[in-house]
């Protein structure tokens, strides 16, 4: 078989991580989710991913993208006919595992990305990738007028590599062309980001966070009126979705927040309400 070489960025090499976590977890027999896609793209992707194998920080992508994955199914529920613009979608295929039938979405990242992209998604009337930096507002103007409310914006893993000034004008964006919209969001607090360089995964890839976040509270005070809805760490997630899990994962997270590790403490996964 012909693999493809991808020819990516730095930062944009970060999508491997969780692409490669979903492959691995979907050989399971007891999994945290099923992505047999994601498993068929690794295996025709030329990269050495063995340099993945084993991290710890592979389950806590897993754990993260089930808690987004439940977000977005919950938005769906109470607005079937909503719109889903996944900011920064790597090779993420969250569309095969929670379409409704009938929501709209965009997947957006940058060009090399969405060059890959392609050759492993197409576009359909309900799904459109661009190619842009979610920082140009060109992004907003095409999914505004291809579409209506409501918003869930998901930013899995995208805004802890961009620098505050522009995690700010992804707000003002947001908030500005989609108000009332939500936004879900993952932040790297102090411990988390001091640490970066010693990160089983981020240590592995040259790419670098560059914006921490000690309180998803003080997101409000950007736009007032902005609300959090909820906010989690890995060891504090919903009851009901640590319910699903397999047992063993049910334990592990249990085991991990008696730990209460400084680090994994700092990283929250938001879900914000804009005003
Ligand atoms: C760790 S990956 C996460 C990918 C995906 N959200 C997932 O969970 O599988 C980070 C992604 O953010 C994208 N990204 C980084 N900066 C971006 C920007 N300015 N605009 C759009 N996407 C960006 C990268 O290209 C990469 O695909």
């Amino acid at each position: 078989m012909n693999r493809e070489k991808p020819h990516l960025g730095t930062v944009q090499e970060t999508l491997l991580i969780p692409l490669y976590a979903r492959a691995v977890e979907n050989r399971k027999e007891q999994a945290l989710l099923r992505d047999t896609r994601a498993e068929e793209i690794v295996a025709s992707i030329d990269y050495d991913f063995g340099r993945f194998d084993e991290l710890p920080s592979l389950t806590g992508s897993l754990l993260r993208t089930r808690l987004f994955d439940r977000w977005v199914s919950e938005f769906l529920s109470a607005h079937p006919g909503g719109t889903v613009v996944e900011i920064g979608t790597g090779l993420n295929t969250r569309y095969e595992r929670v379409d409704n039938g009938s929501a709209r979405w965009f997947e957006l990242d940058l060009p090399d990305v969405i060059e890959l992209r392609g050759k492993f998604f197409t576009d359909s009337p309900r799904r459109t990738m661009i190619a842009a930096s979610v920082t140009e507002d060109t992004w907003a103007a095409e999914v505004a007028s291809h579409s209506s409310g409501p918003y869930l914006f998901v930013a899995e893993a995208v805004l802890p590599y961009l620098h505050e000034p522009e995690v700010r004008q992804v707000f003002a964006l947001l908030a500005d062309r989609f108000s009332g919209s939500l936004l879900a969001l993952d932040t790297a607090g102090p411990g988390f980001f001091d640490t970066q360089e010693q990160h089983d995964a981020l240590s592995k890839v040259e790419a670098r966070m560059n914006w921490y976040c000690p309180d998803p509270a003080h997101l409000a005070d950007w736009h007032p009126g902005t609300e959090v809805v909820a906010s989690h760490t890995l060891t504090s997630l919903p009851g009901p979705l640590l319910a699903e899990l397999p047992l063993a994962y049910q334990q592990m997270v249990s085991a991990l927040t008696e730990q209460r590790l400084p680090q994994a403490e700092g990283y929250r996964l938001s879900l914000l309400s804009l005003p």
